[in-house]
């Protein structure tokens, strides 16, 4: 095994979360669909989506070095989304939650001289960069549209999805 013990276990715990900020994204996605903002649903379906892949890429890599790969139990997600500023808010909040965790992992390699897991978790370094951008964004559009506006904030964001 090319990772110690102690990051074969920081990266299983990263899987989980990267899952879990997979399972937060869809229940806020069905929040928003039920509020009647489809487009706006299908932003965060998106997400949820690429959150998974995140916790795929990162599980490859585990294998890739000769790692065990634990799947533990995923937590229910916890927050108030009932209008879409709180949804904005707590998404922007939990994007830097993530950030933390990355760094932390990024410390722990530079730690242990991991050169391996550092090069890998550069992706995430970068990734996370825009999810905070972007997570930004949404928020100061949703504050800036203002409860009345969500319709027209949802042609916004179906013009930035393409
Ligand atoms: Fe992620
Ligand atoms: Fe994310």
């Amino acid at each position: 095994m090319l990772i110690s013990e102690q990051m074969n276990a920081k990266l299983n715990e990263q899987i989980n979360f990267e899952q879990y900020s997979a399972h937060t994204y869809l229940g806020m996605a069905a929040a928003l669909e039920s509020m009647g903002l489809k487009i706006l649903a299908d932003y965060f379906f998106k997400h949820a989506d690429e959150e998974r892949e995140h916790a795929m890429k990162m599980i490859r890599y585990v294998l890739s070095v000769g790692g065990k790969v634990t799947m533990k139990t995923i937590d229910e997600p916890k927050g108030d989304w009932d209008s879409v500023e709180s949804i904005a808010k707590q998404s922007l909040d939990h994007e830097l939650e993530v950030t933390k965790r990355i760094n932390e992992l990024v410390a722990l390699a530079d730690q242990q001289r991991d050169y391996a897991t550092r090069s890998f978790l550069q992706w995430y370094v970068d990734e996370q960069v825009e999810e905070v951008s972007s997570a930004e964004y949404l928020l100061t559009l949703v504050k800036a549209a203002g409860p009345q506006q969500m319709l027209g904030l949802e042609h916004r964001i179906a013009q930035m999805m393409g």
